[in-house]
This record gives structure tokens, sequence and C-alpha cells, in this order.
């Protein structure tokens, strides 16, 4: 449990806000809401008040004896501004402080988060740009706004991003602090998912993989300062903000988009790609009268993360991360057979995960041991998928592969 601030400014992604609020008054943190006059133009008081269970905190003349423009932000552990419109990142880039958030924003020690929204134009203002560079360089955290459809008709980079993924990212700060920029000016591509491979217009050979850590990968690199590229078989997850999404349905998919990719500082191959391929993709779907289906001629699909690294050359290459979910059998643990597989596929790094009967698959934690190729192997015990996305970046960093 915390005590966060959220501040909410004036756009319309404020009507996005209420429902981090409710997830983070659902995690039991104590949230104060400090909207700006603006923002009570499109949500009003009563919201804020009923679903945070406490008074809202808009005004810097109300409750002046309790000194609640100081009080507020000298005890929050967290404060998330969320939209943050062009006009508040300028404000609070420039210590202005005409209301209670500007007040709260100059006297608060915590980790601070902007989640900005706003039209593409002026997000790529450069006095936006400049203001975002200040506040990074002060120790904010300004997320990239998602790309998608804005207020009106236009779409581009400017979405607030989705509640889910800013409650996560409230989460990891509050777990570990504003993380650095240490990727920044990285190009790193990740995959996700699970490959389908289709028989027919309507059956495939999937697997299980909901692509939760895959995104996590994407989201946590894009935090970091990365370019992000993430390759994305069928999963049903909202984008994550900030990074170029390509969907993909089948191996031969992902390999196209693959090795189109040029300028990588680092891939990790996170997708459950399926080894095989039915024979035959029909046209029109397979009848029951047209005789039995028990026997699918299956072919090799090609072995994407192989292909990578066979195609290293030197110095420039990219780091190369893979992922093996393994569940040992009376020849070998599960290590042994990540260990052993490591060594087959020449990777960088193998992230090994444990997996059989029993174990969930779709949920947002996960443990694992992330193998090295020279050795110095990192065990990551049961944390979010997020945080496990964190320790393989610092991995990769480790590896002092990065070139
Ligand atoms: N992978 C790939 N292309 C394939 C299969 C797997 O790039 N056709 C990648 C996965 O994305 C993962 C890694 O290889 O990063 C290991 O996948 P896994 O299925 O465990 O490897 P396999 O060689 O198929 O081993 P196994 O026999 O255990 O299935």
């Amino acid at each position: 449990m915390a005590r966060i601030v959220l501040g909410v400014t004036g756009g319309i992604a404020a009507y996005k806000a209420c429902e981090l609020l409710r997830r983070l008054t659902e995690t039991s943190h104590e949230v104060t809401v400090v909207p700006t006059r603006a923002a009570l133009e499109f949500v009003g008081e009563a919201t804020w008040a009923a679903l945070s269970g406490r008074p809202v905190a808009a005004e810097v003349f109300s409750d002046v004896d309790q000194v609640a423009h100081v009080r507020l932000g000298q005890q929050a552990e967290l404060v998330v501004v969320a939209p943050a419109t062009a006009d508040a990142l300028a404000r609070a880039a420039h210590g202005l402080a005409p209301d209670m958030l500007g007040n709260v924003l100059l006297t608060a020690r915590c980790p601070i988060v902007f989640a900005p929204a706003m039209h593409s134009e002026m997000w790529s203002n450069p006095a936006t740009v400049g203001n975002v560079e200040l506040l990074r360089q002060r120790g904010a955290l300004v997320v990239e706004p998602a790309s998608g459809r804005l207020t009106g008709a236009d779409s581009g980079p400017g979405r607030m991003p989705e509640a889910a993924e800013l409650f996560t990212l409230a989460e990891a700060v509050l777990a570990g602090g504003v993380p650095a920029r240490d990727l920044s000016g990285r190009r790193v591509l990740v995959t996700a998912g699970g490959t389908r491979e289709f028989l027919d217009p309507v059956r495939f050979l999937g697997n299980r993989s909901s692509g939760l850590q895959g995104y996590a990968l994407a989201a946590a690199a894009v935090i970091r300062g990365a370019d992000v590229t993430l390759i994305s078989a069928n999963p049903t997850l909202p984008p994550p903000a900030g990074a170029t999404v390509v969907p993909v349905v089948s191996a031969e998919d992902m390999l196209r988009e693959v090795s189109v990719a040029r300028d990588l500082d680092a891939i990790v191959m996170a997708a459950a790609v399926a080894d095989y391929r039915p024979a035959r993709n029909a046209d029109a779907k397979l009848k029951k009268e047209s005789g039995p289906l028990t026997e699918i001629g299956l072919v090799e699909n090609p072995d994407i993360l192989a292909g990578l690294v066979a195609a290293r050359r030197g110095a420039n290459s990219p780091v190369i991360v893979g992922f093996a979910a393994e569940t040992g059998d009376p020849d070998g643990d599960y290590l042994s057979y990540g260990r052993r597989k490591l060594a087959r596929k020449g990777c960088d790094l193998l992230v090994v995960n444990q997996v059989g009967h029993g174990v969930a698959f779709e949920v947002d934690r996960n443990a694992a041991v992330i193998l090295t190729a020279g050795g110095h192997d990192v065990e990551v015990p049961l944390v979010s998928k997020r945080r496990l996305a964190d320790a393989v970046w610092d991995a990769v960093i480790a590896s002092g592969a990065l070139k």
C-alpha cells in the first residue's frame, strides 16, 4: 500500500484516468486525485471522490490550515500525472505552480510519472520535445504516448497509454524507482505470442502463449529509451505504448518480418514459434465427409533464432536472446535442457523457465534463469513478467555484447 497522488490535467483522456484510479485503489493504494480546473471540465469532482474514496484536492485555497499544497507532495510515494497535456508538461518543466498540482510537483520528493496525451503535432513540437527532455533529465519518467486514433478523425502518436499499462508501470516504479534510460539510442526487436499454423481457413495448430512476456519486454525497453519493434503473433493484448507493432500469424510470416529488420542492437525471441506446420493449408474448409482427418502431414518450420545466429557478422551483430520453456524429464532437469539448448542455438542469452502440468500459462508472473554464453547465470525468482523483462534487459546490458 502506498500513498499516491494522481494528477489529472485537461485532456479527453481524463476518462481513462478513472480506470487507472480504480485499479490503484483496488490494490489498496491510498490515492488522492489532484485535477486541474481544465480536467474538471472533462470528468467532475464527484467521480474522482467516489472512485478514490477520498476528498479531491483541486484548490490551493481550500483546507489552507492543513497546508495541503505542501503536505500532499511531501508525503506522496508516487505522483502520476495522467493525462499530461502539452501545457501541463510545459508548466512542470518550468516549475510553474498556479494550482494544486503545480505545488504537488514542486514539493514531491518521490518518483514522478507523466503519461502524455495530446495531438501528434503537439507531441512532436520542439517546445514539447524540449520540455520532455528537461523533465527526463531531472529524473521524471515521461512515458511514450501510444499511436492510434486521437480525438476527432486524426491518428498518430499522442494517445495516453491504456490504464492497464500505466498501472503496471506505477507498480514497477513503486517497487524499483524510475528506471534508467540505459537503452537510449538502441534499436531492439522483440517477438511475442504464439504462431498459428493453418490447416484450412478455420483450423490451426497453435500454442498457449499469451504474449504477455514479450509485451512486457517491449514495454520495458520503451521505458528504458529504446526504439522498439514488436513482432506480435496473435495475442489479444493492447499494443504497448511507444513500440511499433507488426502483427503476424505464422512462423513463416514472423521469419519474413524478422528478416527485413535492420540495424538492430538486440533481438529477443520471446515468441513461441511452432516447430511444424501442416504440409497443406487448404483453401476451403476440410469436411468430415471428404474423409477422416486422422493424419495431418507436418513439415518443419524454419528455426528463426538459429537463422539469426547463423547470419551474425562480427562485432556489429545484435545481441540475440532466446527463450525456452522446459519441463525436464528422467534424462535431465529443465536447466540442463536449457544449457544444452543455449549451446545448440548459439545465442548470447537464453531465458529458461520451467513449465509443466499445473504450472499456469496466461498469468502475469514468471520465474526464470537467464543463462549466458559466458556462464554468468542469473536466477530470477517468481516476479511479475514486467520485472523479469527488466532482468532480461539488465542481462543484455551486463553481457557487454551490445555493440
Ligand atoms: N524458435 C525459433 N524458431 C522456431 C522455433 C523456436 O526462432 N521455429 C525460438 C523461440 O522463439 C525461442 C527459442 O527458439 O526463443 C527456443 O524455442 P524452443 O521451441 O524451445 O526450441 P526448439 O529448438 O524447438 O526446442 P524443443 O525441441 O525443446 O522444442
